[in-house]
């Protein structure tokens, strides 16, 4: 019924993914699977929506529709069972912007921040960029995945007392959907200490069964006021380029703070058709959000299948939730340098390089699949020639 088999061009539509390729790989006929979007065309709903709304020729000032907040809480109660007051919804240009405006709001320059590399760069950089100490509790592999280490993080908030915790749920770029015992595992640990946890959820709807994504938010209640929760529909309804997301903040005074430092940045204005898309995918986008995961879900296995066949020397982290995958090519015993080159070089194949999520991921690179199958089939063939 929807099409996600035809590749499509971009050209022309300056999409960062395809222009980018010489700045980071040298060249520009990499086949990329780097940036998080995807190569598919938006639902037919969300296209409708914006055609009608651009149908009509005035684009001014926009305020929030109360049938978007209503989208909004109706998707978090029928997907996450979360049920947000109106009130605690604050719309935001993304998920990013509403981070920066949590460690403003939240801490001072110098206070400590926990992150649990490898972990989406901006997450760290952000950090870094306000002045704020990063402090690391890198993610262990256990049982050949990535769990969290409460041991460390214990440790950590004893010594530091950080004032904030990003959480990355599910977790980009190792494709873990956080357990609800991990997350009150996590809830419990950092409660004491008075921790703000910023929960970025923007993945939340990209999971694989028998996986369930578990809302920060569903925890524990009289933790709530401790929680700023981010989500959008970018990641899911591939509208990245719509700058468009929210807040759920449940305690009164915090998202007081939180709007008033937005509004101090002027960045409380939300882009007028990025609100018609995440209103028209949160009311009339889950039919096609589910065929998206069927997809996502067939090219997985085409991926696994390929690569056990293949390379079945590589280790790779099967994604619980999110369209990437995590590849640690130290496995096929060559130097981080010499993966580097087969794979830009000889395969012509633009993955993220792992240092940028990790310093300690050397060797790992990143791999979003969210593409065509005859787009991964032919990314997957190089890397496979390169590396057999
Ligand atoms: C975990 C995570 N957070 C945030 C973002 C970016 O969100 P936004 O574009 O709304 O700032 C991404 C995009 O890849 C992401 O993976």
């Amino acid at each position: 019924m929807y099409d996600f088999d035809t590749p499509l061009s971009r050209e022309g539509t300056s999409a960062e993914k395809y222009t980018a390729r010489r700045r980071l790989f040298g060249r520009e006929d990499i086949l990329p699977f780097w940036v998080a979007d995807m190569e598919f065309a938006a639902a037919p709903v969300i296209r409708e929506a914006l055609a009608a709304r651009i149908n009509h020729p005035v684009y001014g000032y926009t305020s929030v529709p109360e049938s978007l907040v209503e989208a909004i809480i109706r998707w978090n109660n029928r997907r996450y069972s979360l049920s947000p007051a109106r009130d605690s919804v604050t719309l935001v240009p993304g998920v990013m912007a509403a981070v920066s405006a949590a460690i403003d709001v939240l801490s001072e320059p110098g206070d400590a921040i926990v992150v649990q590399p490898p972990l989406y760069p901006p997450l760290m950089s952000t950090v870094l960029k306000n002045s704020r100490q990063m402090i690391e509790n890198p993610l262990i592999l256990r049982g050949g995945g990535y769990c969290m280490n409460f041991d460390e993080l214990e440790r950590l908030l004893k010594i530091h007392r950080p004032r904030i915790m990003l959480l990355c749920s599910p977790h980009n770029p190792v494709g873990r959907v956080w357990k609800r015992e991990e997350l009150v595992r996590l809830v419990e640990l950092t409660e004491p200490y008075g921790v703000f946890v910023v929960s970025d959820e923007i993945h939340a709807d990209i999971i694989f069964a028998p996986h369930r994504h578990i809302s920060l938010l569903t925890i524990d209640e009289k933790m709530n006021n401790r929680i700023i929760l981010l989500n959008s529909a970018s990641k899911s309804f591939n509208v990245a380029g719509l700058n468009t997301a929210y807040a759920i903040i449940p305690d009164r005074k915090l998202r007081t703070s939180f709007r008033r430092q937005l509004r101090r940045w002027n960045l409380h204005g939300v882009n007028l058709l990025g609100m018609t898309a995440l209103e028209a995918a949160y009311r009339d986008g889950e039919e096609w959000l589910e065929a998206l995961l069927r997809y996502l879900h067939s090219n997985i296995q085409f991926m696994t299948g390929t690569l056990d066949r293949e390379l079945p020397r590589l280790q790779y982290f099967t994604p619980e939730g999110t369209y990437l995958y995590w590849l640690n090519f130290n496995s096929l015993g060559l130097a981080p340098r010499q993966i580097r080159e087969k794979l830009i070089d000889e395969a012509g194949v633009g993955l993220n390089d792992g240092v940028t999520f990790s310093q300690a991921a050397e060797g790992f690179w990143r791999f979003n699949f969210a593409a065509p199958r005859a787009m991964l089939e032919q990314g997957l063939e190089r890397i496979v020639r390169v590396f057999s």
